[in-house]
């Protein structure tokens, strides 16, 4: 009975976990980018996706942010000062639809926590600057040219109104207020559970791993024992 419960509960835990990456089931982009990484943030309904060149410190992104209206700016910034202030100092990529249907995708360095996120120069160079917005999603596409070696940045994502084609302060729940992390933009490290990292994604193809090794494993007793002796040892 022990064993039952604890093959079950393994079971369970097993699929809990490996479900817990989206990110990768999403290849719809435009103009039929492909990214080798992505993360699914734990907040705002966003996914970090990236194509990264770390001698060159060329780093290709895709934001994608669902479930908001077209009255909703969204936006992605990378805050090289910490993540302390994570507003102040944020080099951020905003994208909106305008009343007449264009989307505006844009840079904004932010100084203020009053910002109305006017257009300004990055201290990176940021290139292909382009936004979409379908089926309640905006995605915001980029190129920015890191310092060569940079191998984490921190990262700050947020969503919040548009009124007469002018971003408005975002609201200011937990949710809005937790969107910052550490992203490390090549090999992932030692697991742990902290969030807004993409410590996620490692666990999480370790356990499709062990799922898998699992599968197979009762595959092949299966085939040798057959189902009645599984049954014994199992159960
Ligand atoms: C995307 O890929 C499809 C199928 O390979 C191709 O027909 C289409 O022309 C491509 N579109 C672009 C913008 O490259
Ligand atoms: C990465 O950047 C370096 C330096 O610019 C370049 O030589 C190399 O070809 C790039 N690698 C890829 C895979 O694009
Ligand atoms: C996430 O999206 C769903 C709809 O897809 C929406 O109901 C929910 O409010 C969104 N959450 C946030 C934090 O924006
Ligand atoms: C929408 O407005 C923006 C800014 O005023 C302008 O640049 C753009 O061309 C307009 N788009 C259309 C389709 O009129
Ligand atoms: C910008 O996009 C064009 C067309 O897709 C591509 O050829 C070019 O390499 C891109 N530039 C950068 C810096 O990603
Ligand atoms: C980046 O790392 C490579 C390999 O370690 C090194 O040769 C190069 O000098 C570094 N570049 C910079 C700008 O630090």
């Amino acid at each position: 009975m022990l064993r039952l419960v604890l093959v079950f509960s393994l079971l369970f835990t097993l699929c809990l976990s490996s479900s817990a990456q989206t990110c990768h089931t999403y290849k719809s982009f435009s103009n039929n980018l492909t990214y080798s990484s992505c993360n699914d943030l734990p907040y705002l309904n966003s996914s970090i996706y990236w194509n990264y060149n770390s001698s060159s410190g060329s780093l290709q992104i895709a934001y994608r942010h669902t479930g908001i209206t077209a009255s909703n700016w969204v936006a992605w910034a990378i805050n090289p000062i910490g993540l302390q202030s994570a507003m102040i100092g944020a080099q951020a990529l905003v994208a909106f639809q305008l009343s007449n249907g264009t989307m505006r995708a844009y840079t904004s360095k932010i100084t203020s926590y009053a910002t109305t996120l006017p257009e300004d120069k990055l201290q990176y160079d940021v290139s292909n600057l382009t936004a979409t917005y379908a089926n309640s999603q905006i995605i915001i596409y980029a190129t920015l040219a890191l310092p060569s070696n940079t191998t984490t940045i921190n990262q700050v994502w947020q969503e919040g109104p548009v009124s007469n084609d002018i971003p408005g302060a975002h609201p200011l729940a937990p949710d809005n207020t937790n969107s910052k992390g550490t992203l490390h933009l090549i090999s992932t490290p030692a697991p742990s559970r902290r969030s807004g990292t993409n410590s996620i994604a490692a666990s999480s193809s370790r356990s499709s791993g062990r799922m898998l090794t699992w599968v197979l494993l009762r595959f092949w007793l299966t085939m040798v024992c057959g189902w009645k002796l599984i049954h014994v040892i199992l159960f």
